[in-house]
């Protein structure tokens, strides 16, 4: 007996696959995470992230204007200040190393999507995403004192160019908080892409190194979610969505494919996957060893996080991607 049902039927030839694929990752849905650093024709490379450098301003002008003409439409800001405070001072300051850096690349590449990461965990002298207790030494980081500072961090974001504003330090009420901050300052327009599901995960490493944003002590365990629980981050997407977030951001997401198709089902708004560092890094060892091949590998990755429900994917891979897909 031969089976009637065949399904290899459709498998038969590259033309036939591409007309039934389901699911296709173009360059549009595609970020990329940059680091300023201050200084002049800076460009580290992260020990952790080949390929991955922290620039300065002048080199982040250039590598915005290569990401555009390579057809991506967004860029992420991360910042490394000159120093660092229990105040985060430059976080929020208007002459902050993000603010800069958003000026500069609003200036030379105006259509450019600048999207500006507002946590303080680069700029406090502890590491930590908000005000801490003096004498503190755990990190229970206190919520709504810190919610303060990052109305005024995402209001000098957006003062300074950046055209969607990302929380990502995970405290109660910080999409509200900014909301108002920024609607008050005349930004009603301008949205909010919540780090609505960020989950306290080891694979956030090679960040720290490129962010030198390691917590000096404790961990971040008393605001990021615990990686055994789903239904939380369905009660962490309900609350961003009715204090007024425009997208929701899963973050790690190869270990949460789960929570990105989850947040799809419960939402009706974009949903971003947050391709991490440490997942960067595991791939591009293993390539940079010959042990995989990089390009099917970020393809097939990047596909998976699409055909989970991503509508947007930040990753270190997007340069590369977006050339293989052909700019
Ligand atoms: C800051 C922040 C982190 C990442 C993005 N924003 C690190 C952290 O929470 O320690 C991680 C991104 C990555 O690993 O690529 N809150
Ligand atoms: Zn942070």
């Amino acid at each position: 007996m031969f089976p009637t049902h065949r399904p290899r039927r459709l498998r038969s030839h590259p033309q036939l696959r591409r007309m039934v694929r389901e699911t296709v990752l173009t360059t549009s849905d595609l970020i990329y995470p940059l680091f300023a650093v201050p200084g002049q024709g800076i460009a580290n490379e992260v020990r952790s992230m080949p390929g991955v450098f922290q620039l300065s301003v002048d080199k982040i002008v250039e590598e915005a204007k290569e990401v555009y003409d390579l057809g991506i439409p967004a860029i992420i800001l991360f910042g490394i200040p000159e120093d660092k405070d229990t105040d985060a001072t430059g976080a929020w300051h208007d002459c902050g190393i993000v603010q800069k850096a958003a000026t500069a690349v609003k200036e030379a590449v105006p259509d450019l999507i600048i999207i500006a990461d507002t946590c303080l965990c680069e700029y406090t002298s502890h590491g930590h995403c908000g005000y801490l207790e003096v004498g503190d030494l755990t990190g229970r980081v206190l919520n709504d004192p810190t919610l303060e500072l990052l109305k005024k961090t995402a209001v000098s974001q957006a003062k300074a160019g950046a055209d969607i504003i990302a929380p990502s330090g995970m405290m109660d009420g910080f999409v509200q908080a900014i909301r108002e901050g920024l609607d008050a300052a005349g930004f009603q327009d301008t949205p909010i892409l919540s780090y609505a599901a960020k989950y306290a995960s080891s694979y956030y490493g090679p960040f720290r190194d490129a962010a030198e944003s390691a917590p000096q002590f404790g961990d971040r365990r008393t605001y990021q979610m615990d990686p055994g629980n789903s239904r939380e981050a369905l009660k962490e997407i309900e609350l961003d969505l009715t204090e007024g977030a425009d997208m929701l951001m899963v973050k790690p997401a190869l270990a949460y494919m789960d929570i990105i198709w989850q947040v799809k089902q419960a939402s009706n708004v974009p949903v971003a996957a947050y391709n991490v560092s440490g997942e960067y890094s595991m791939i591009k060892a293993a390539a940079l060893n010959g042990w995989v091949d990089e390009e099917r590998i970020v393809m097939e990755t990047l596909t998976g996080f699409k055909r989970s429900g991503a509508d947007l994917i930040l990753t270190y891979h997007a340069k590369d991607a977006a050339r293989w897909l052909g700019a």
